[in-house]
């Protein structure tokens, strides 16, 4: 047998902002291909975990529902203190959790800025730091970060996000470059333009939607579950030397 396993059995994931879109698609099809279950969520959105925590129970696994309210550097560590302790272990990480507020660049406020790095990319970073403590103690793991195609093109009205998620991929350069040594893994994804809570104002304004789908050489737009392969793929056996990557899902729009 020459092709590696995409299985990911006996393997502790926790994915990031899982209640809702992406994270919840993410979820979902770490404990289809094996893995048990850290899922989180904003102290207010908890009760958004329940079925995909029913949806992880329904494929034999484990699924362990806690809050998390990035940047906060307590926050992240009763999580992982908590996770670590349930579940034993945290062999995948899945920093999923982002937000965007989108506004043209003479109108971002401070405030606007520093909400939206201090999610993508200081949460992010400080997860990763967290738990890669963590995996270094139990000899490795994998990580992926849901970085956007918009972390290497640009796209209007998003000057803090897609400065947030060009960050993310590079951050996942130094990171992959560090942790090398400790057998951790270091991936990204960057999704083009899904269908999900974050873009559903977008995709409801006829004009932007038609100039999103122009865009996309596949034609058509994404859906949180056209990421989840990428996902899966990077924190299987298959993907065991890659790291530092950013692989696009993109439909072709950063091929043009
Ligand atoms: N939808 C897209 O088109 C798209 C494209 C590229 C990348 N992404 C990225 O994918 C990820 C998921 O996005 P989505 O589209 O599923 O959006 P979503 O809004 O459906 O999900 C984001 C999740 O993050 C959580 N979250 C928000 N702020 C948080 C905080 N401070 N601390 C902890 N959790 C927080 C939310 O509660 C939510 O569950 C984000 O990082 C986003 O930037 C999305």
């Amino acid at each position: 047998m020459v092709l590696p396993s995409m299985r990911l059995d006996g393997k502790v994931a926790v994915v990031t902002g899982a209640g809702s879109g992406i994270g919840a698609a993410v979820a979902v099809a770490m404990a289809e291909a094996g893995a048990d279950c850290v899922v989180t969520e904003l102290p207010d959105r908890l009760g958004s975990l329940e079925p995909v925590c029913a949806q992880i129970r329904a494929c034999g696994r484990r699924a362990l529902p806690l809050p998390l309210a990035l940047p906060g550097l307590d926050s992240i560590a009763a999580l992982v203190g908590d996770g670590v302790r349930e579940m034993g272990r945290i062999d995948i990480l899945i920093n999923n959790a982002g937000v965007n507020i989108p506004r043209e660049a003479l109108e971002v406020t401070e405030s606007d800025w520093d909400r939206v790095l201090d999610v993508n990319l200081k949460g992010l970073f400080f997860m990763s730091q967290r738990v890669a403590r963590e995996m270094i103690k139990s000899g490795g793991g994998r990580i992926v970060n849901i970085a956007s195609q918009n972390g290497v093109v640009g796209y209007y009205r998003r000057a803090a996000y897609c400065a947030s998620k060009a960050g993310v991929v590079n951050l996942t350069r130094v990171l992959a470059l560090e942790w090398a040594q400790h057998q951790i893994n270091v991936n990204a994804v960057g999704p083009t333009f899904i269908l999900t809570p974050l873009t559903q104002s977008t995709f409801d304004d006829p004009t932007l939607r038609a100039d999103l789908l122009r865009r996309i050489p596949l034609g058509r737009v994404g859906q949180p579950e056209d990421i989840v392969g990428a996902v899966v793929f990077l924190c299987s056996p298959a993907a065991a030397l890659i790291t530092g990557h950013t692989l696009l899902v993109d439909g072709g729009w950063t091929a043009i």
